[in-house]
């Protein structure tokens, strides 16, 4: 089928790109820069700067991941406009794509696998976190609860919406891990803060089959968790990678320090939600990397 993928050039981008390119479909992607990102992609990919460029190509499914990054720069005023609206104003060009098609020629869109995040229930101390579980009001929240509401919208055109709370994405080559590693090797790596908060995270293989099975599962809407089974705490994270790397973690660093040079920003390390996959389990997926330690294991092994 015709898959539409914005942030196809991402971290997880690519690798859904190169799996849906492996299973036969034809890849339609929305970057800003077609031909820097083309290198990126399989060959083939159909790569155009807007997602209403696709009008004459009407994509039988759509994969939203397009957003400027979480942790790009400090959380000013003008920052978090630019995190809303780098997701919501792409999201909405959906919306309208799907309206469009369903008014030309009654062809919306079957499904959309739209992005979100752990964020999106703010800071969750140590409860178990569902899709059931009430938010706590934060800016994380806001950003999240206004890309998924965008998202919603497909619904009218009769695309079937599923929402994606991604937890923190682990592999080789990109993401958070990247960035967590140079300290950790050295052997200067620590929790953050008191290392309580948990850290829900998936590996992106696992992310990237979880997407391909809920666009597969036509009875599947609404939110889902996309996480591993089994969340762990920052230290837990910590002492994990830190053994795995054969090094030790000795070395926390305190709140206020992250605080000062972070700013609010500081909440994605100090705070988090230990969330929990329970509609992607209920539905039958199953994850391949369900501990940490087996997650590090593939990644660094
Ligand atoms: N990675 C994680 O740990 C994680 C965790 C939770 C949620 N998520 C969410 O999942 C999605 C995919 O994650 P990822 O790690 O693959 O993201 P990523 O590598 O940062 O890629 C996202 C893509 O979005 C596009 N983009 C970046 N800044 C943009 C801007 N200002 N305006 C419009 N488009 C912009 C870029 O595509 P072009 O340059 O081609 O336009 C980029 O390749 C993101 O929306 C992210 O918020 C990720």
């Amino acid at each position: 089928m015709r898959v539409l993928i914005t942030g196809g050039s991402g971290f997880v981008g690519q690798r859904l790109c190169r799996r849906l390119d492996e299973a036969g479909h034809r890849l339609l992607v929305v970057s800003r820069d077609p031909e820097a990102v083309k290198g990126r992609l399989p060959e083939g990919a159909t790569i155009r700067r807007s997602v209403l460029d696709f009008v004459d190509t009407p994509p039988e499914a759509i994969v939203n991941l397009a957003g400027e990054s979480i942790a790009a720069r400090r959380w000013s005023d003008e920052q978090k406009n630019r995190l809303i609206e780098s997701r919501v104003n792409i999201t909405r060009d959906l919306v309208i794509l799907c309206e469009q098609l369903k008014a030309s020629a009654d062809r919306a869109p079957r499904v959309m696998v739209s992005g979100s995040a752990m964020g999106y229930y703010g800071d969750q101390g140590d409860r178990e976190v569902t899709e059931e579980t009430p938010p706590r009001d934060e800016f994380a929240h806001r950003l999240c609860k206004r890309w998924e509401d965008t998202a919603r919208e497909a619904a009218d055109f009769g695309t079937r919406v599923v929402l994606l709370r991604i937890g923190l994405v682990l592999d080789a080559g990109g993401g958070s891990l990247q960035k967590m590693l140079p300290p950790f090797k050295l052997g200067l790596g620590g929790r953050f803060g008191s290392g309580k908060q948990f850290m829900p995270w998936v590996h992106r293989e696992d992310l990237v089959q979880a997407i391909l099975f809920l666009l597969d599962s036509d009875e599947l809407e609404g939110p889902f968790n996309a996480s591993a089974p089994h969340p762990v705490t920052n230290a837990e994270f910590s002492r994990t990678l830190a053994k795995q790397l054969g090094r030790p973690a000795f070395f926390p660093v305190p709140a206020f320090v992250l605080e000062t040079v972070f700013g609010e920003m500081s909440r994605l390390l100090l705070t988090g939600a230990a969330m929990r996959p329970r509609r992607l389990q209920e539905a039958g997926f199953q994850f391949r990397f369900e501990t940490l330690e087996a997650a590090l294991a593939d990644i660094l092994g």
